[in-house]
């Protein structure tokens, strides 16, 4: 049970044996896709991209994954108006097509129903530009700018189905700098999402990631976790 002491986020790997099929999930320019594909070519990386599935068919990022020999789909979400469950049956109709075992969310701009995230709970993660819980939603970057905090930054996180919530599993931090705006800012952000995403999704396709009292708890944190928990700019 989601929660439980000593829980397991997700069973990626059957039996423990071979990569956890992965397929990423895109709006748009997709760098996050690009990080996460870069890792997975390293065939001792935990997961294995099996899908990038976008909502709309001018998501940018679905040129890179072809041509990086990806297997692509588009489930366009205006044709399903008004209608998320028939929506995200017409996905998991393609995730279920790849054999789909882990979902990264990567700059996919729907929100999912209830249904959709307590059927992958544990198996659905999703990376944020901000330290949740500070700043879920939209212009992330705008937003700690007009709060005048000091540090920003970015969280990778197990979905629940409350907008950008969830247990987290690692959040990178960045300095705010006199004189930076939404984009210089949003730059430093998305340089540390790019280390950030490949990390956290290898400890949860690795099943090193425990659900305790709603916290991911990582096996092992001591070494690359705390290292990442708290880069230097
Ligand atoms: C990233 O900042 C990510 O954190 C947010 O949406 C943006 C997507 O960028 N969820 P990209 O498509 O990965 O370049």
């Amino acid at each position: 049970m989601p929660g439980a002491p000593g829980a397991q986020a997700g069973n990626a790997q059957a039996g423990g044996v071979g990569r956890a099929r992965t397929a990423i999930l895109i709006s748009g320019r997709g760098s996050n896709m690009a990080a996460l594909l870069a890792a997975a070519a390293n065939p001792a990386y935990p997961a294995e991209v099996v899908l990038v599935l976008a909502n709309k068919a001018s998501a940018a990022g679905l040129a890179h994954a072809a041509a990086a020999g990806i297997a692509t789909a588009v489930v366009e979400s205006r044709a399903f108006k008004g209608d998320r469950a028939g929506f995200e049956a017409a996905m998991q109709a393609e995730l279920e097509r790849h054999d789909v075992a882990l979902i990264a969310l990567a700059g996919f701009m729907r929100v999912l129903t209830e249904a959709f995230v307590t059927r992958w709970q544990g198996r659905l993660v999703n990376i944020h530009p901000s330290l949740l819980p500070s700043f879920p939603g939209l212009e992330t970057h705008e937003r700690a700018l007009a709060a005048g905090v000091r540090l920003h930054g970015c969280t990778v996180h197990l979905v629940s189905p409350g907008v950008d919530e969830g247990p987290i599993l690692a959040q990178a931090a960045v300095p705010v700098l006199a004189g930076d705006d939404a984009d210089s800012l949003a730059a430093r952000v998305l340089a540390q999402e790019h280390r950030l995403y490949p990390a956290a999704l290898a400890w949860l396709a690795a099943g090193r990631v425990r659900l305790q009292d709603g916290r991911a708890v990582v096996q092992d944190a001591e070494g690359p976790v705390a290292a990442l928990a708290n880069p230097l700019p």
